[in-house]
């Protein structure tokens, strides 16, 4: 690499401060703007990371020599912060989830593919350390064949003071959290062949679902994805996400405080994970703040192959696919069939 990679962040609000931290600890990167349509958002992100602050995405990108954005607005604006980025010729990442409608991120992967432009989805949960080890353990044939799985996330954290635009959004927990656990289902256990999909609202402060349960049915196997805001249990576990894997020799099992037991035959191994410290990290945050490191990580390998091996735009397309479809499951009570909408 002859440079830095120089790039702009877009949206600099609540999670994009991970991001900012995580980008600061790589040389391979140069932070030459930040962008928010709140100015005093924008330039304390420049004034704590560097760059120029803007206000208007496409001033940004008419000013500035950019080798990619990465983009942590709110979803109604993905679409046309990507297709400012294929106008001007820029790579991007995206934060999920990709878009609200199909049709969106369809234009948006259109886009990047007509400019042919690396094009990634900040789909981060994958790529926690414990998740990569998990993963690990199936590809190497540990636990067998996988045939049942459970991907849990439930927690009475108020998400809302943080995220207050998740009190106004209609649809709410499925794309805020179940998305990155139908991630894990499929990168664990593979796609699914339909899904069905029980929510509920049970704060009556906010508009859209807070606790789900989508029943995911793969060609030789079974998973629960379940994700709630309103679970008050004793053992305070937010933001973790627990995992079951059972397989034809054995059974993953990622539990609290980021315990893993791993049975397999006649053995159990037991271990607690120790989750990679980057000095600006924090328990409760470890584990999902390390993520996003070794996706911006991938993402930088992703520029200088010029291949967007994992979460890219197209990939993502599935997934998307399957997070709306659970919605179009919930409103019309039947099962959703995989793929309606590619
Ligand atoms: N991967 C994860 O673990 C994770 C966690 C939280 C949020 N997210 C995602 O990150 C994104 C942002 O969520 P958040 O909770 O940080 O929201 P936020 O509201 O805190 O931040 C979004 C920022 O975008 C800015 N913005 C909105 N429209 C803009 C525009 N047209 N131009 C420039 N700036 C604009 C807002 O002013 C705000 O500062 C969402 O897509 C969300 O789903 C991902």
């Amino acid at each position: 690499m002859s440079r830095p990679y120089r790039f702009a962040m877009i949206g600099t609000g609540f999670f994009a401060q991970n991001h900012l931290h995580a980008w600061a600890q790589m040389p391979e990167v140069e932070l030459v703007a930040t962008c928010d349509i709140d100015l005093n958002k924008a330039t304390a992100a420049a004034d704590q990371f560097g760059g120029r602050a803007y206000t208007d995405a496409r001033e940004l990108f008419e000013n500035e020599e950019l080798d990619f954005v990465d983009i942590a607005t709110t979803p109604p604006t993905h679409r046309m912060m990507v297709e400012l980025a294929a106008e001007f010729g820029v790579a991007a990442i995206c934060q999920k989830p990709l878009a609200w409608e199909m049709d969106d991120a369809r234009a948006m992967v259109d886009a990047m593919a007509a400019a042919q432009l690396p094009f990634m989805v900040h789909e981060n949960f994958r790529f926690q350390s414990p998740m990569r080890k998990i993963k690990s353990i199936i590809d190497e044939g540990v636990i067998g064949t996988p045939f049942f799985g459970r991907m849990s996330f439930r927690t009475a954290h108020d998400v809302y003071s943080a995220q207050s635009w998740l009190v106004e959004s209609e649809r709410m927990i499925i794309v805020d959290v179940a998305v990155h656990l139908f991630d894990l289902a499929r990168f664990f256990i593979g796609e699914p062949e339909t899904i069905f999909t029980s929510a509920l609202r049970v704060n009556p402060r906010i508009k859209g679902e807070d606790v789900a349960t989508v029943l995911m049915h793969m060609p030789h196997a079974t998973c629960i994805v379940d994700a709630s805001y309103e679970t008050k249990s004793d053992h305070n576990t937010y933001p973790q996400t627990f995992v079951t894997i059972e397989g034809t020799k054995g059974t993953i099992t990622l539990g609290p405080d980021y315990h893993l037991q791993v049975v397999s035959g006649d053995t159990v191994i037991d271990e607690d994970l120790v989750i990679p410290d980057h000095g600006w990290t924090s328990v409760p945050w470890n584990a999902i703040q390390d993520s996003v490191v070794n996706v911006q990580r991938q993402w930088i390998a992703s520029l200088d192959s010029g291949v967007v091996n994992e979460c890219s735009g197209v990939e993502t397309l599935g997934l998307l696919d399957i997070t709306l479809g659970a919605y179009e499951s919930l409103a019309s009570g039947q099962v959703y069939k995989v793929g309606s909408s590619l």
